[in-house]
Formats: structure tokens, sequence, C-alpha cells
């Protein structure tokens, strides 16, 4: 996160928080007229996970005396200056400010509008504001609070009428047991609706990196693979494309790269082991998936029934039997008869989601 200065209404500087890739699809968060952008912190950093852009703005001084137009002026400024049109999500108050920038003329400057608890504004009534309103939007109310009236939908709408061409989606929270969770939910599902993050594509014949990029939205949990070489030494590397295979008879299955310095010792061994990682060994999955490095060293290990290495503190340790190797591509897949499994199992797994994460990756 860095916090960053736009120049509003006349050069006065506003400062936000500026979050996520700039290649993300960006989202301005807008506060209550009296309340700062701290109010949005936990909601910009899920936003931030689910892969948008955020800026997090505050509104100028607290100083009651600032007119509602000044506001509006600040705001369609700072839209400006963004590079490209975010969906611009306001609470409460915050929301007339966004209803009068983003009206008619201002439209062009954002994506969508989300109002979170806008109360009724009879200054957009009077000066008709909402009904120039032609964007996307959500309308949520009991985002921070209980509304005030939760049967008050249709009364709501009728009192702010918004564009005919405006597309209203209309949530109440009134029930929800987690208000941020709720509002989040509502959130991303607007968001991806309405501003779809480009989705990347592999075909067959691209590069590479961008299969393994898809391969890795697949979450899964992390081991080791470990044999004895011929001369007795052990070797070991980590591995992800671990999968139970059978039970009757119980066989599992790792991939392992031909071009792995493991590769021949786990091709012939007679015995392998596979070692499911535990949160707290995320440095052992950096050593056995970096070459050069001494990787047992220092880390707590015993050989097992069959002689291979089980590494001490791990979620599940499994010693296995080689059963077959199928070639498969620039890998092969080696099938392993289980004799022997012992498991910890209430240590959290450590999980690989794109890049290795622990605690698992959520977004609520
Ligand atoms: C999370 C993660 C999962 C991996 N999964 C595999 C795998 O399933 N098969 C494989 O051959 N290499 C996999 N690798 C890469 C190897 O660990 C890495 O290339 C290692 O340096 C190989 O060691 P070696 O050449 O000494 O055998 C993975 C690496 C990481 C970080």
């Amino acid at each position: 996160m860095s916090v960053a200065e736009y120049k509003g209404f006349g050069g006065v500087l506003l400062s936000a928080d500026r979050l996520g890739d700039d290649n993300d699809p960006a989202v301005l968060l807008i506060p209550d007229l009296s309340a700062s952008r701290a109010i949005w912190r936990e909601v910009a950093d899920a936003l931030v996970l689910s892969g948008r852009r955020v800026v997090n703005l505050d509104l100028r001084g607290g100083d009651a005396a600032v007119e509602l137009s000044t506001h509006v002026e600040d705001l369609r400024a700072v839209l400006a200056q963004m590079g490209s049109r975010p969906v611009v999500v306001a609470a409460g108050c915050g929301g007339w400010i966004a209803t009068r920038a983003l009206a008619l003329d201002g439209a062009h400057l954002a994506a969508g509008l989300v109002l979170v608890d806008m109360p009724v504004d009879d200054g957009a009534l009077e000066t008709g504001t909402a009904t120039q309103l032609v964007l996307p939007m959500l309308v949520v109310r009991g985002g921070f609070s209980p509304p005030e009236c939760t049967a008050a939908s249709d009364a709501f709408n009728a009192a702010l009428p918004f564009g005919e061409h405006a597309d209203i989606q209309d949530s109440d929270l009134a029930f929800a047991t987690d208000r941020t969770e709720a509002l989040l939910g509502q959130l991303l599902e607007f968001l991806e609706r309405r501003q779809p993050r480009e989705a990347m594509e592999f075909k067959a014949g691209s590069d590479p990196r961008t299969l393994r990029d898809a391969m890795g939205c697949f979450a899964t949990g992390v081991t080791i693979v470990t044999g004895l070489d011929a001369a007795g030494v052990p070797v070991g590397l980590t591995a992800n494309s671990f999968t139970s295979v059978s039970l009757d008879p119980p066989l599992l299955l790792v991939c392992i790269a031909n071009t792995a310095g493991t590769a021949p010792t786990l091709r012939s061994a007679r015995h392998f082991g596979v070692n499911v990682l535990q949160i707290g060994q995320q440095p052992a999955s950096n050593r056995f998936a970096t070459r050069g490095e001494d990787r047992f060293a220092s880390l707590p290990w015993a050989p097992g029934q069959t002689g291979v290495p089980l590494l001490g503190g791990s979620l599940v340790s499994f010693e296995c039997q080689r059963e077959a190797v199928h070639e498969a591509g620039d890998h092969f897949i080696l099938v392993g008869r289980v004799v022997r499994a012992q498991f910890e199992p209430h240590r959290d797994p450590l999980l690989y989601f794109a890049k290795i994460s622990a605690p698992p990756f959520r977004l609520t």
C-alpha cells in the first residue's frame, strides 16, 4: 500500500491509500461525509485480494462549512486523474457527492456506482440529480449498520427516482449476521458482472508460463518427495502434483519432471516417501525447490521402515513402494503403493495457490 495525493478542486490536496496492481480494474472508495477513509480499510484489503486496484480517498478537511458542490468538484478532479474509469463506491452521505459527480455529463468518469447506506437525499430530489444517473448501480442498505427502515426497498427507490436508463441492483443486508462479509459479497458480485477482469488465455502452443499460471489457479497442498540414491544419500524435491489414486490397493501418485536432478533416483528406487507439509514448513518447501542448497541440512528427518527419509513435523508422511512409472510428456507419473502413513491431522496445511500462501487464501 502507498499513500498518494490527488489534486482536488482549486488544487487542494486530498490523501488516499493506493492498493493493488496498476493493471487491475479500479475501485474508488469514498467515505461518509463525517468519516475518514479508515472505514473502508477492511473492504479495501479484500478487494485487492480479489484482483482489484483500490484508491481509498479522504474527503477534504473535516470543516462542516465545506459545500457539497466543492466535494463534487473534488471527486470529479480525482476521477479525471485516475487513468481508468473506476467503479465508485460511496458510504453514507458520500453517496450524495458521488450521485452528483456522476450524473449525466459525469457518467463517463466511472464504470459503475455503488451506494452503501446512502440516506434519502432531499437535495437530489429537488434538483432531479438522481433521475440523471445512467450508470450501472448497486444500492445497498444495512452495509455498516442496520437500515432504519428495512421494508423501505420500494419506498426508498421511489424516493430516489434514479434515471430510467439506470441499471439498478438493490440489496438489503438487514438480516446479515456479518455485515462486512455480506457487503463484500454483494460488492464482488457486482464488480464481477459490471467490471469483469480480462480473462487470460492459454491456447495450445502458446507460452508455458501462461499454462503454468492457469494450472496455479488450482489450489493444492505442498509435499516433499524423498528417496535414497544408489549411494544411500537422501534426495528430495518439492512437489504439488500429489494425488490420492486408490484405497484398495492403497495407491498415490506424484508427477516428476524428467529434468529434475532427483528424477533418476525416484524413477528407479524401490521405495520413496511423500511428506505433506504444514504451515511451519514453508522454509523447507522453498529449500527443496531451489538448486544448490544442502536440502537436508539442519532439518529434522529420520529414515522410515523402508529407509526413505521422512521429514519430522510433517502433516503426513507416506512411505511407498514403487508400483508403476508412466511416461507423461516432460514428466513421468510415479505411482506408489502406500506401505505406511503417519500423520498429525491437527496442524494447518501449507497451501499453494498461484504462489505459496499461508494461511489459506480467503475472500471474506
Ligand atoms: C510449490 C511447488 C510445487 C512443485 N511441484 C513440482 C512437481 O509436482 N513436480 C516436479 O517435478 N517439480 C515440482 N516443483 C519444482 C521442483 O521442486 C524444483 O524444480 C526442484 O528444484 C527440483 O529439484 P531437483 O532438480 O534437485 O530434483 C515444484 C516447486 C514448487 C515451489
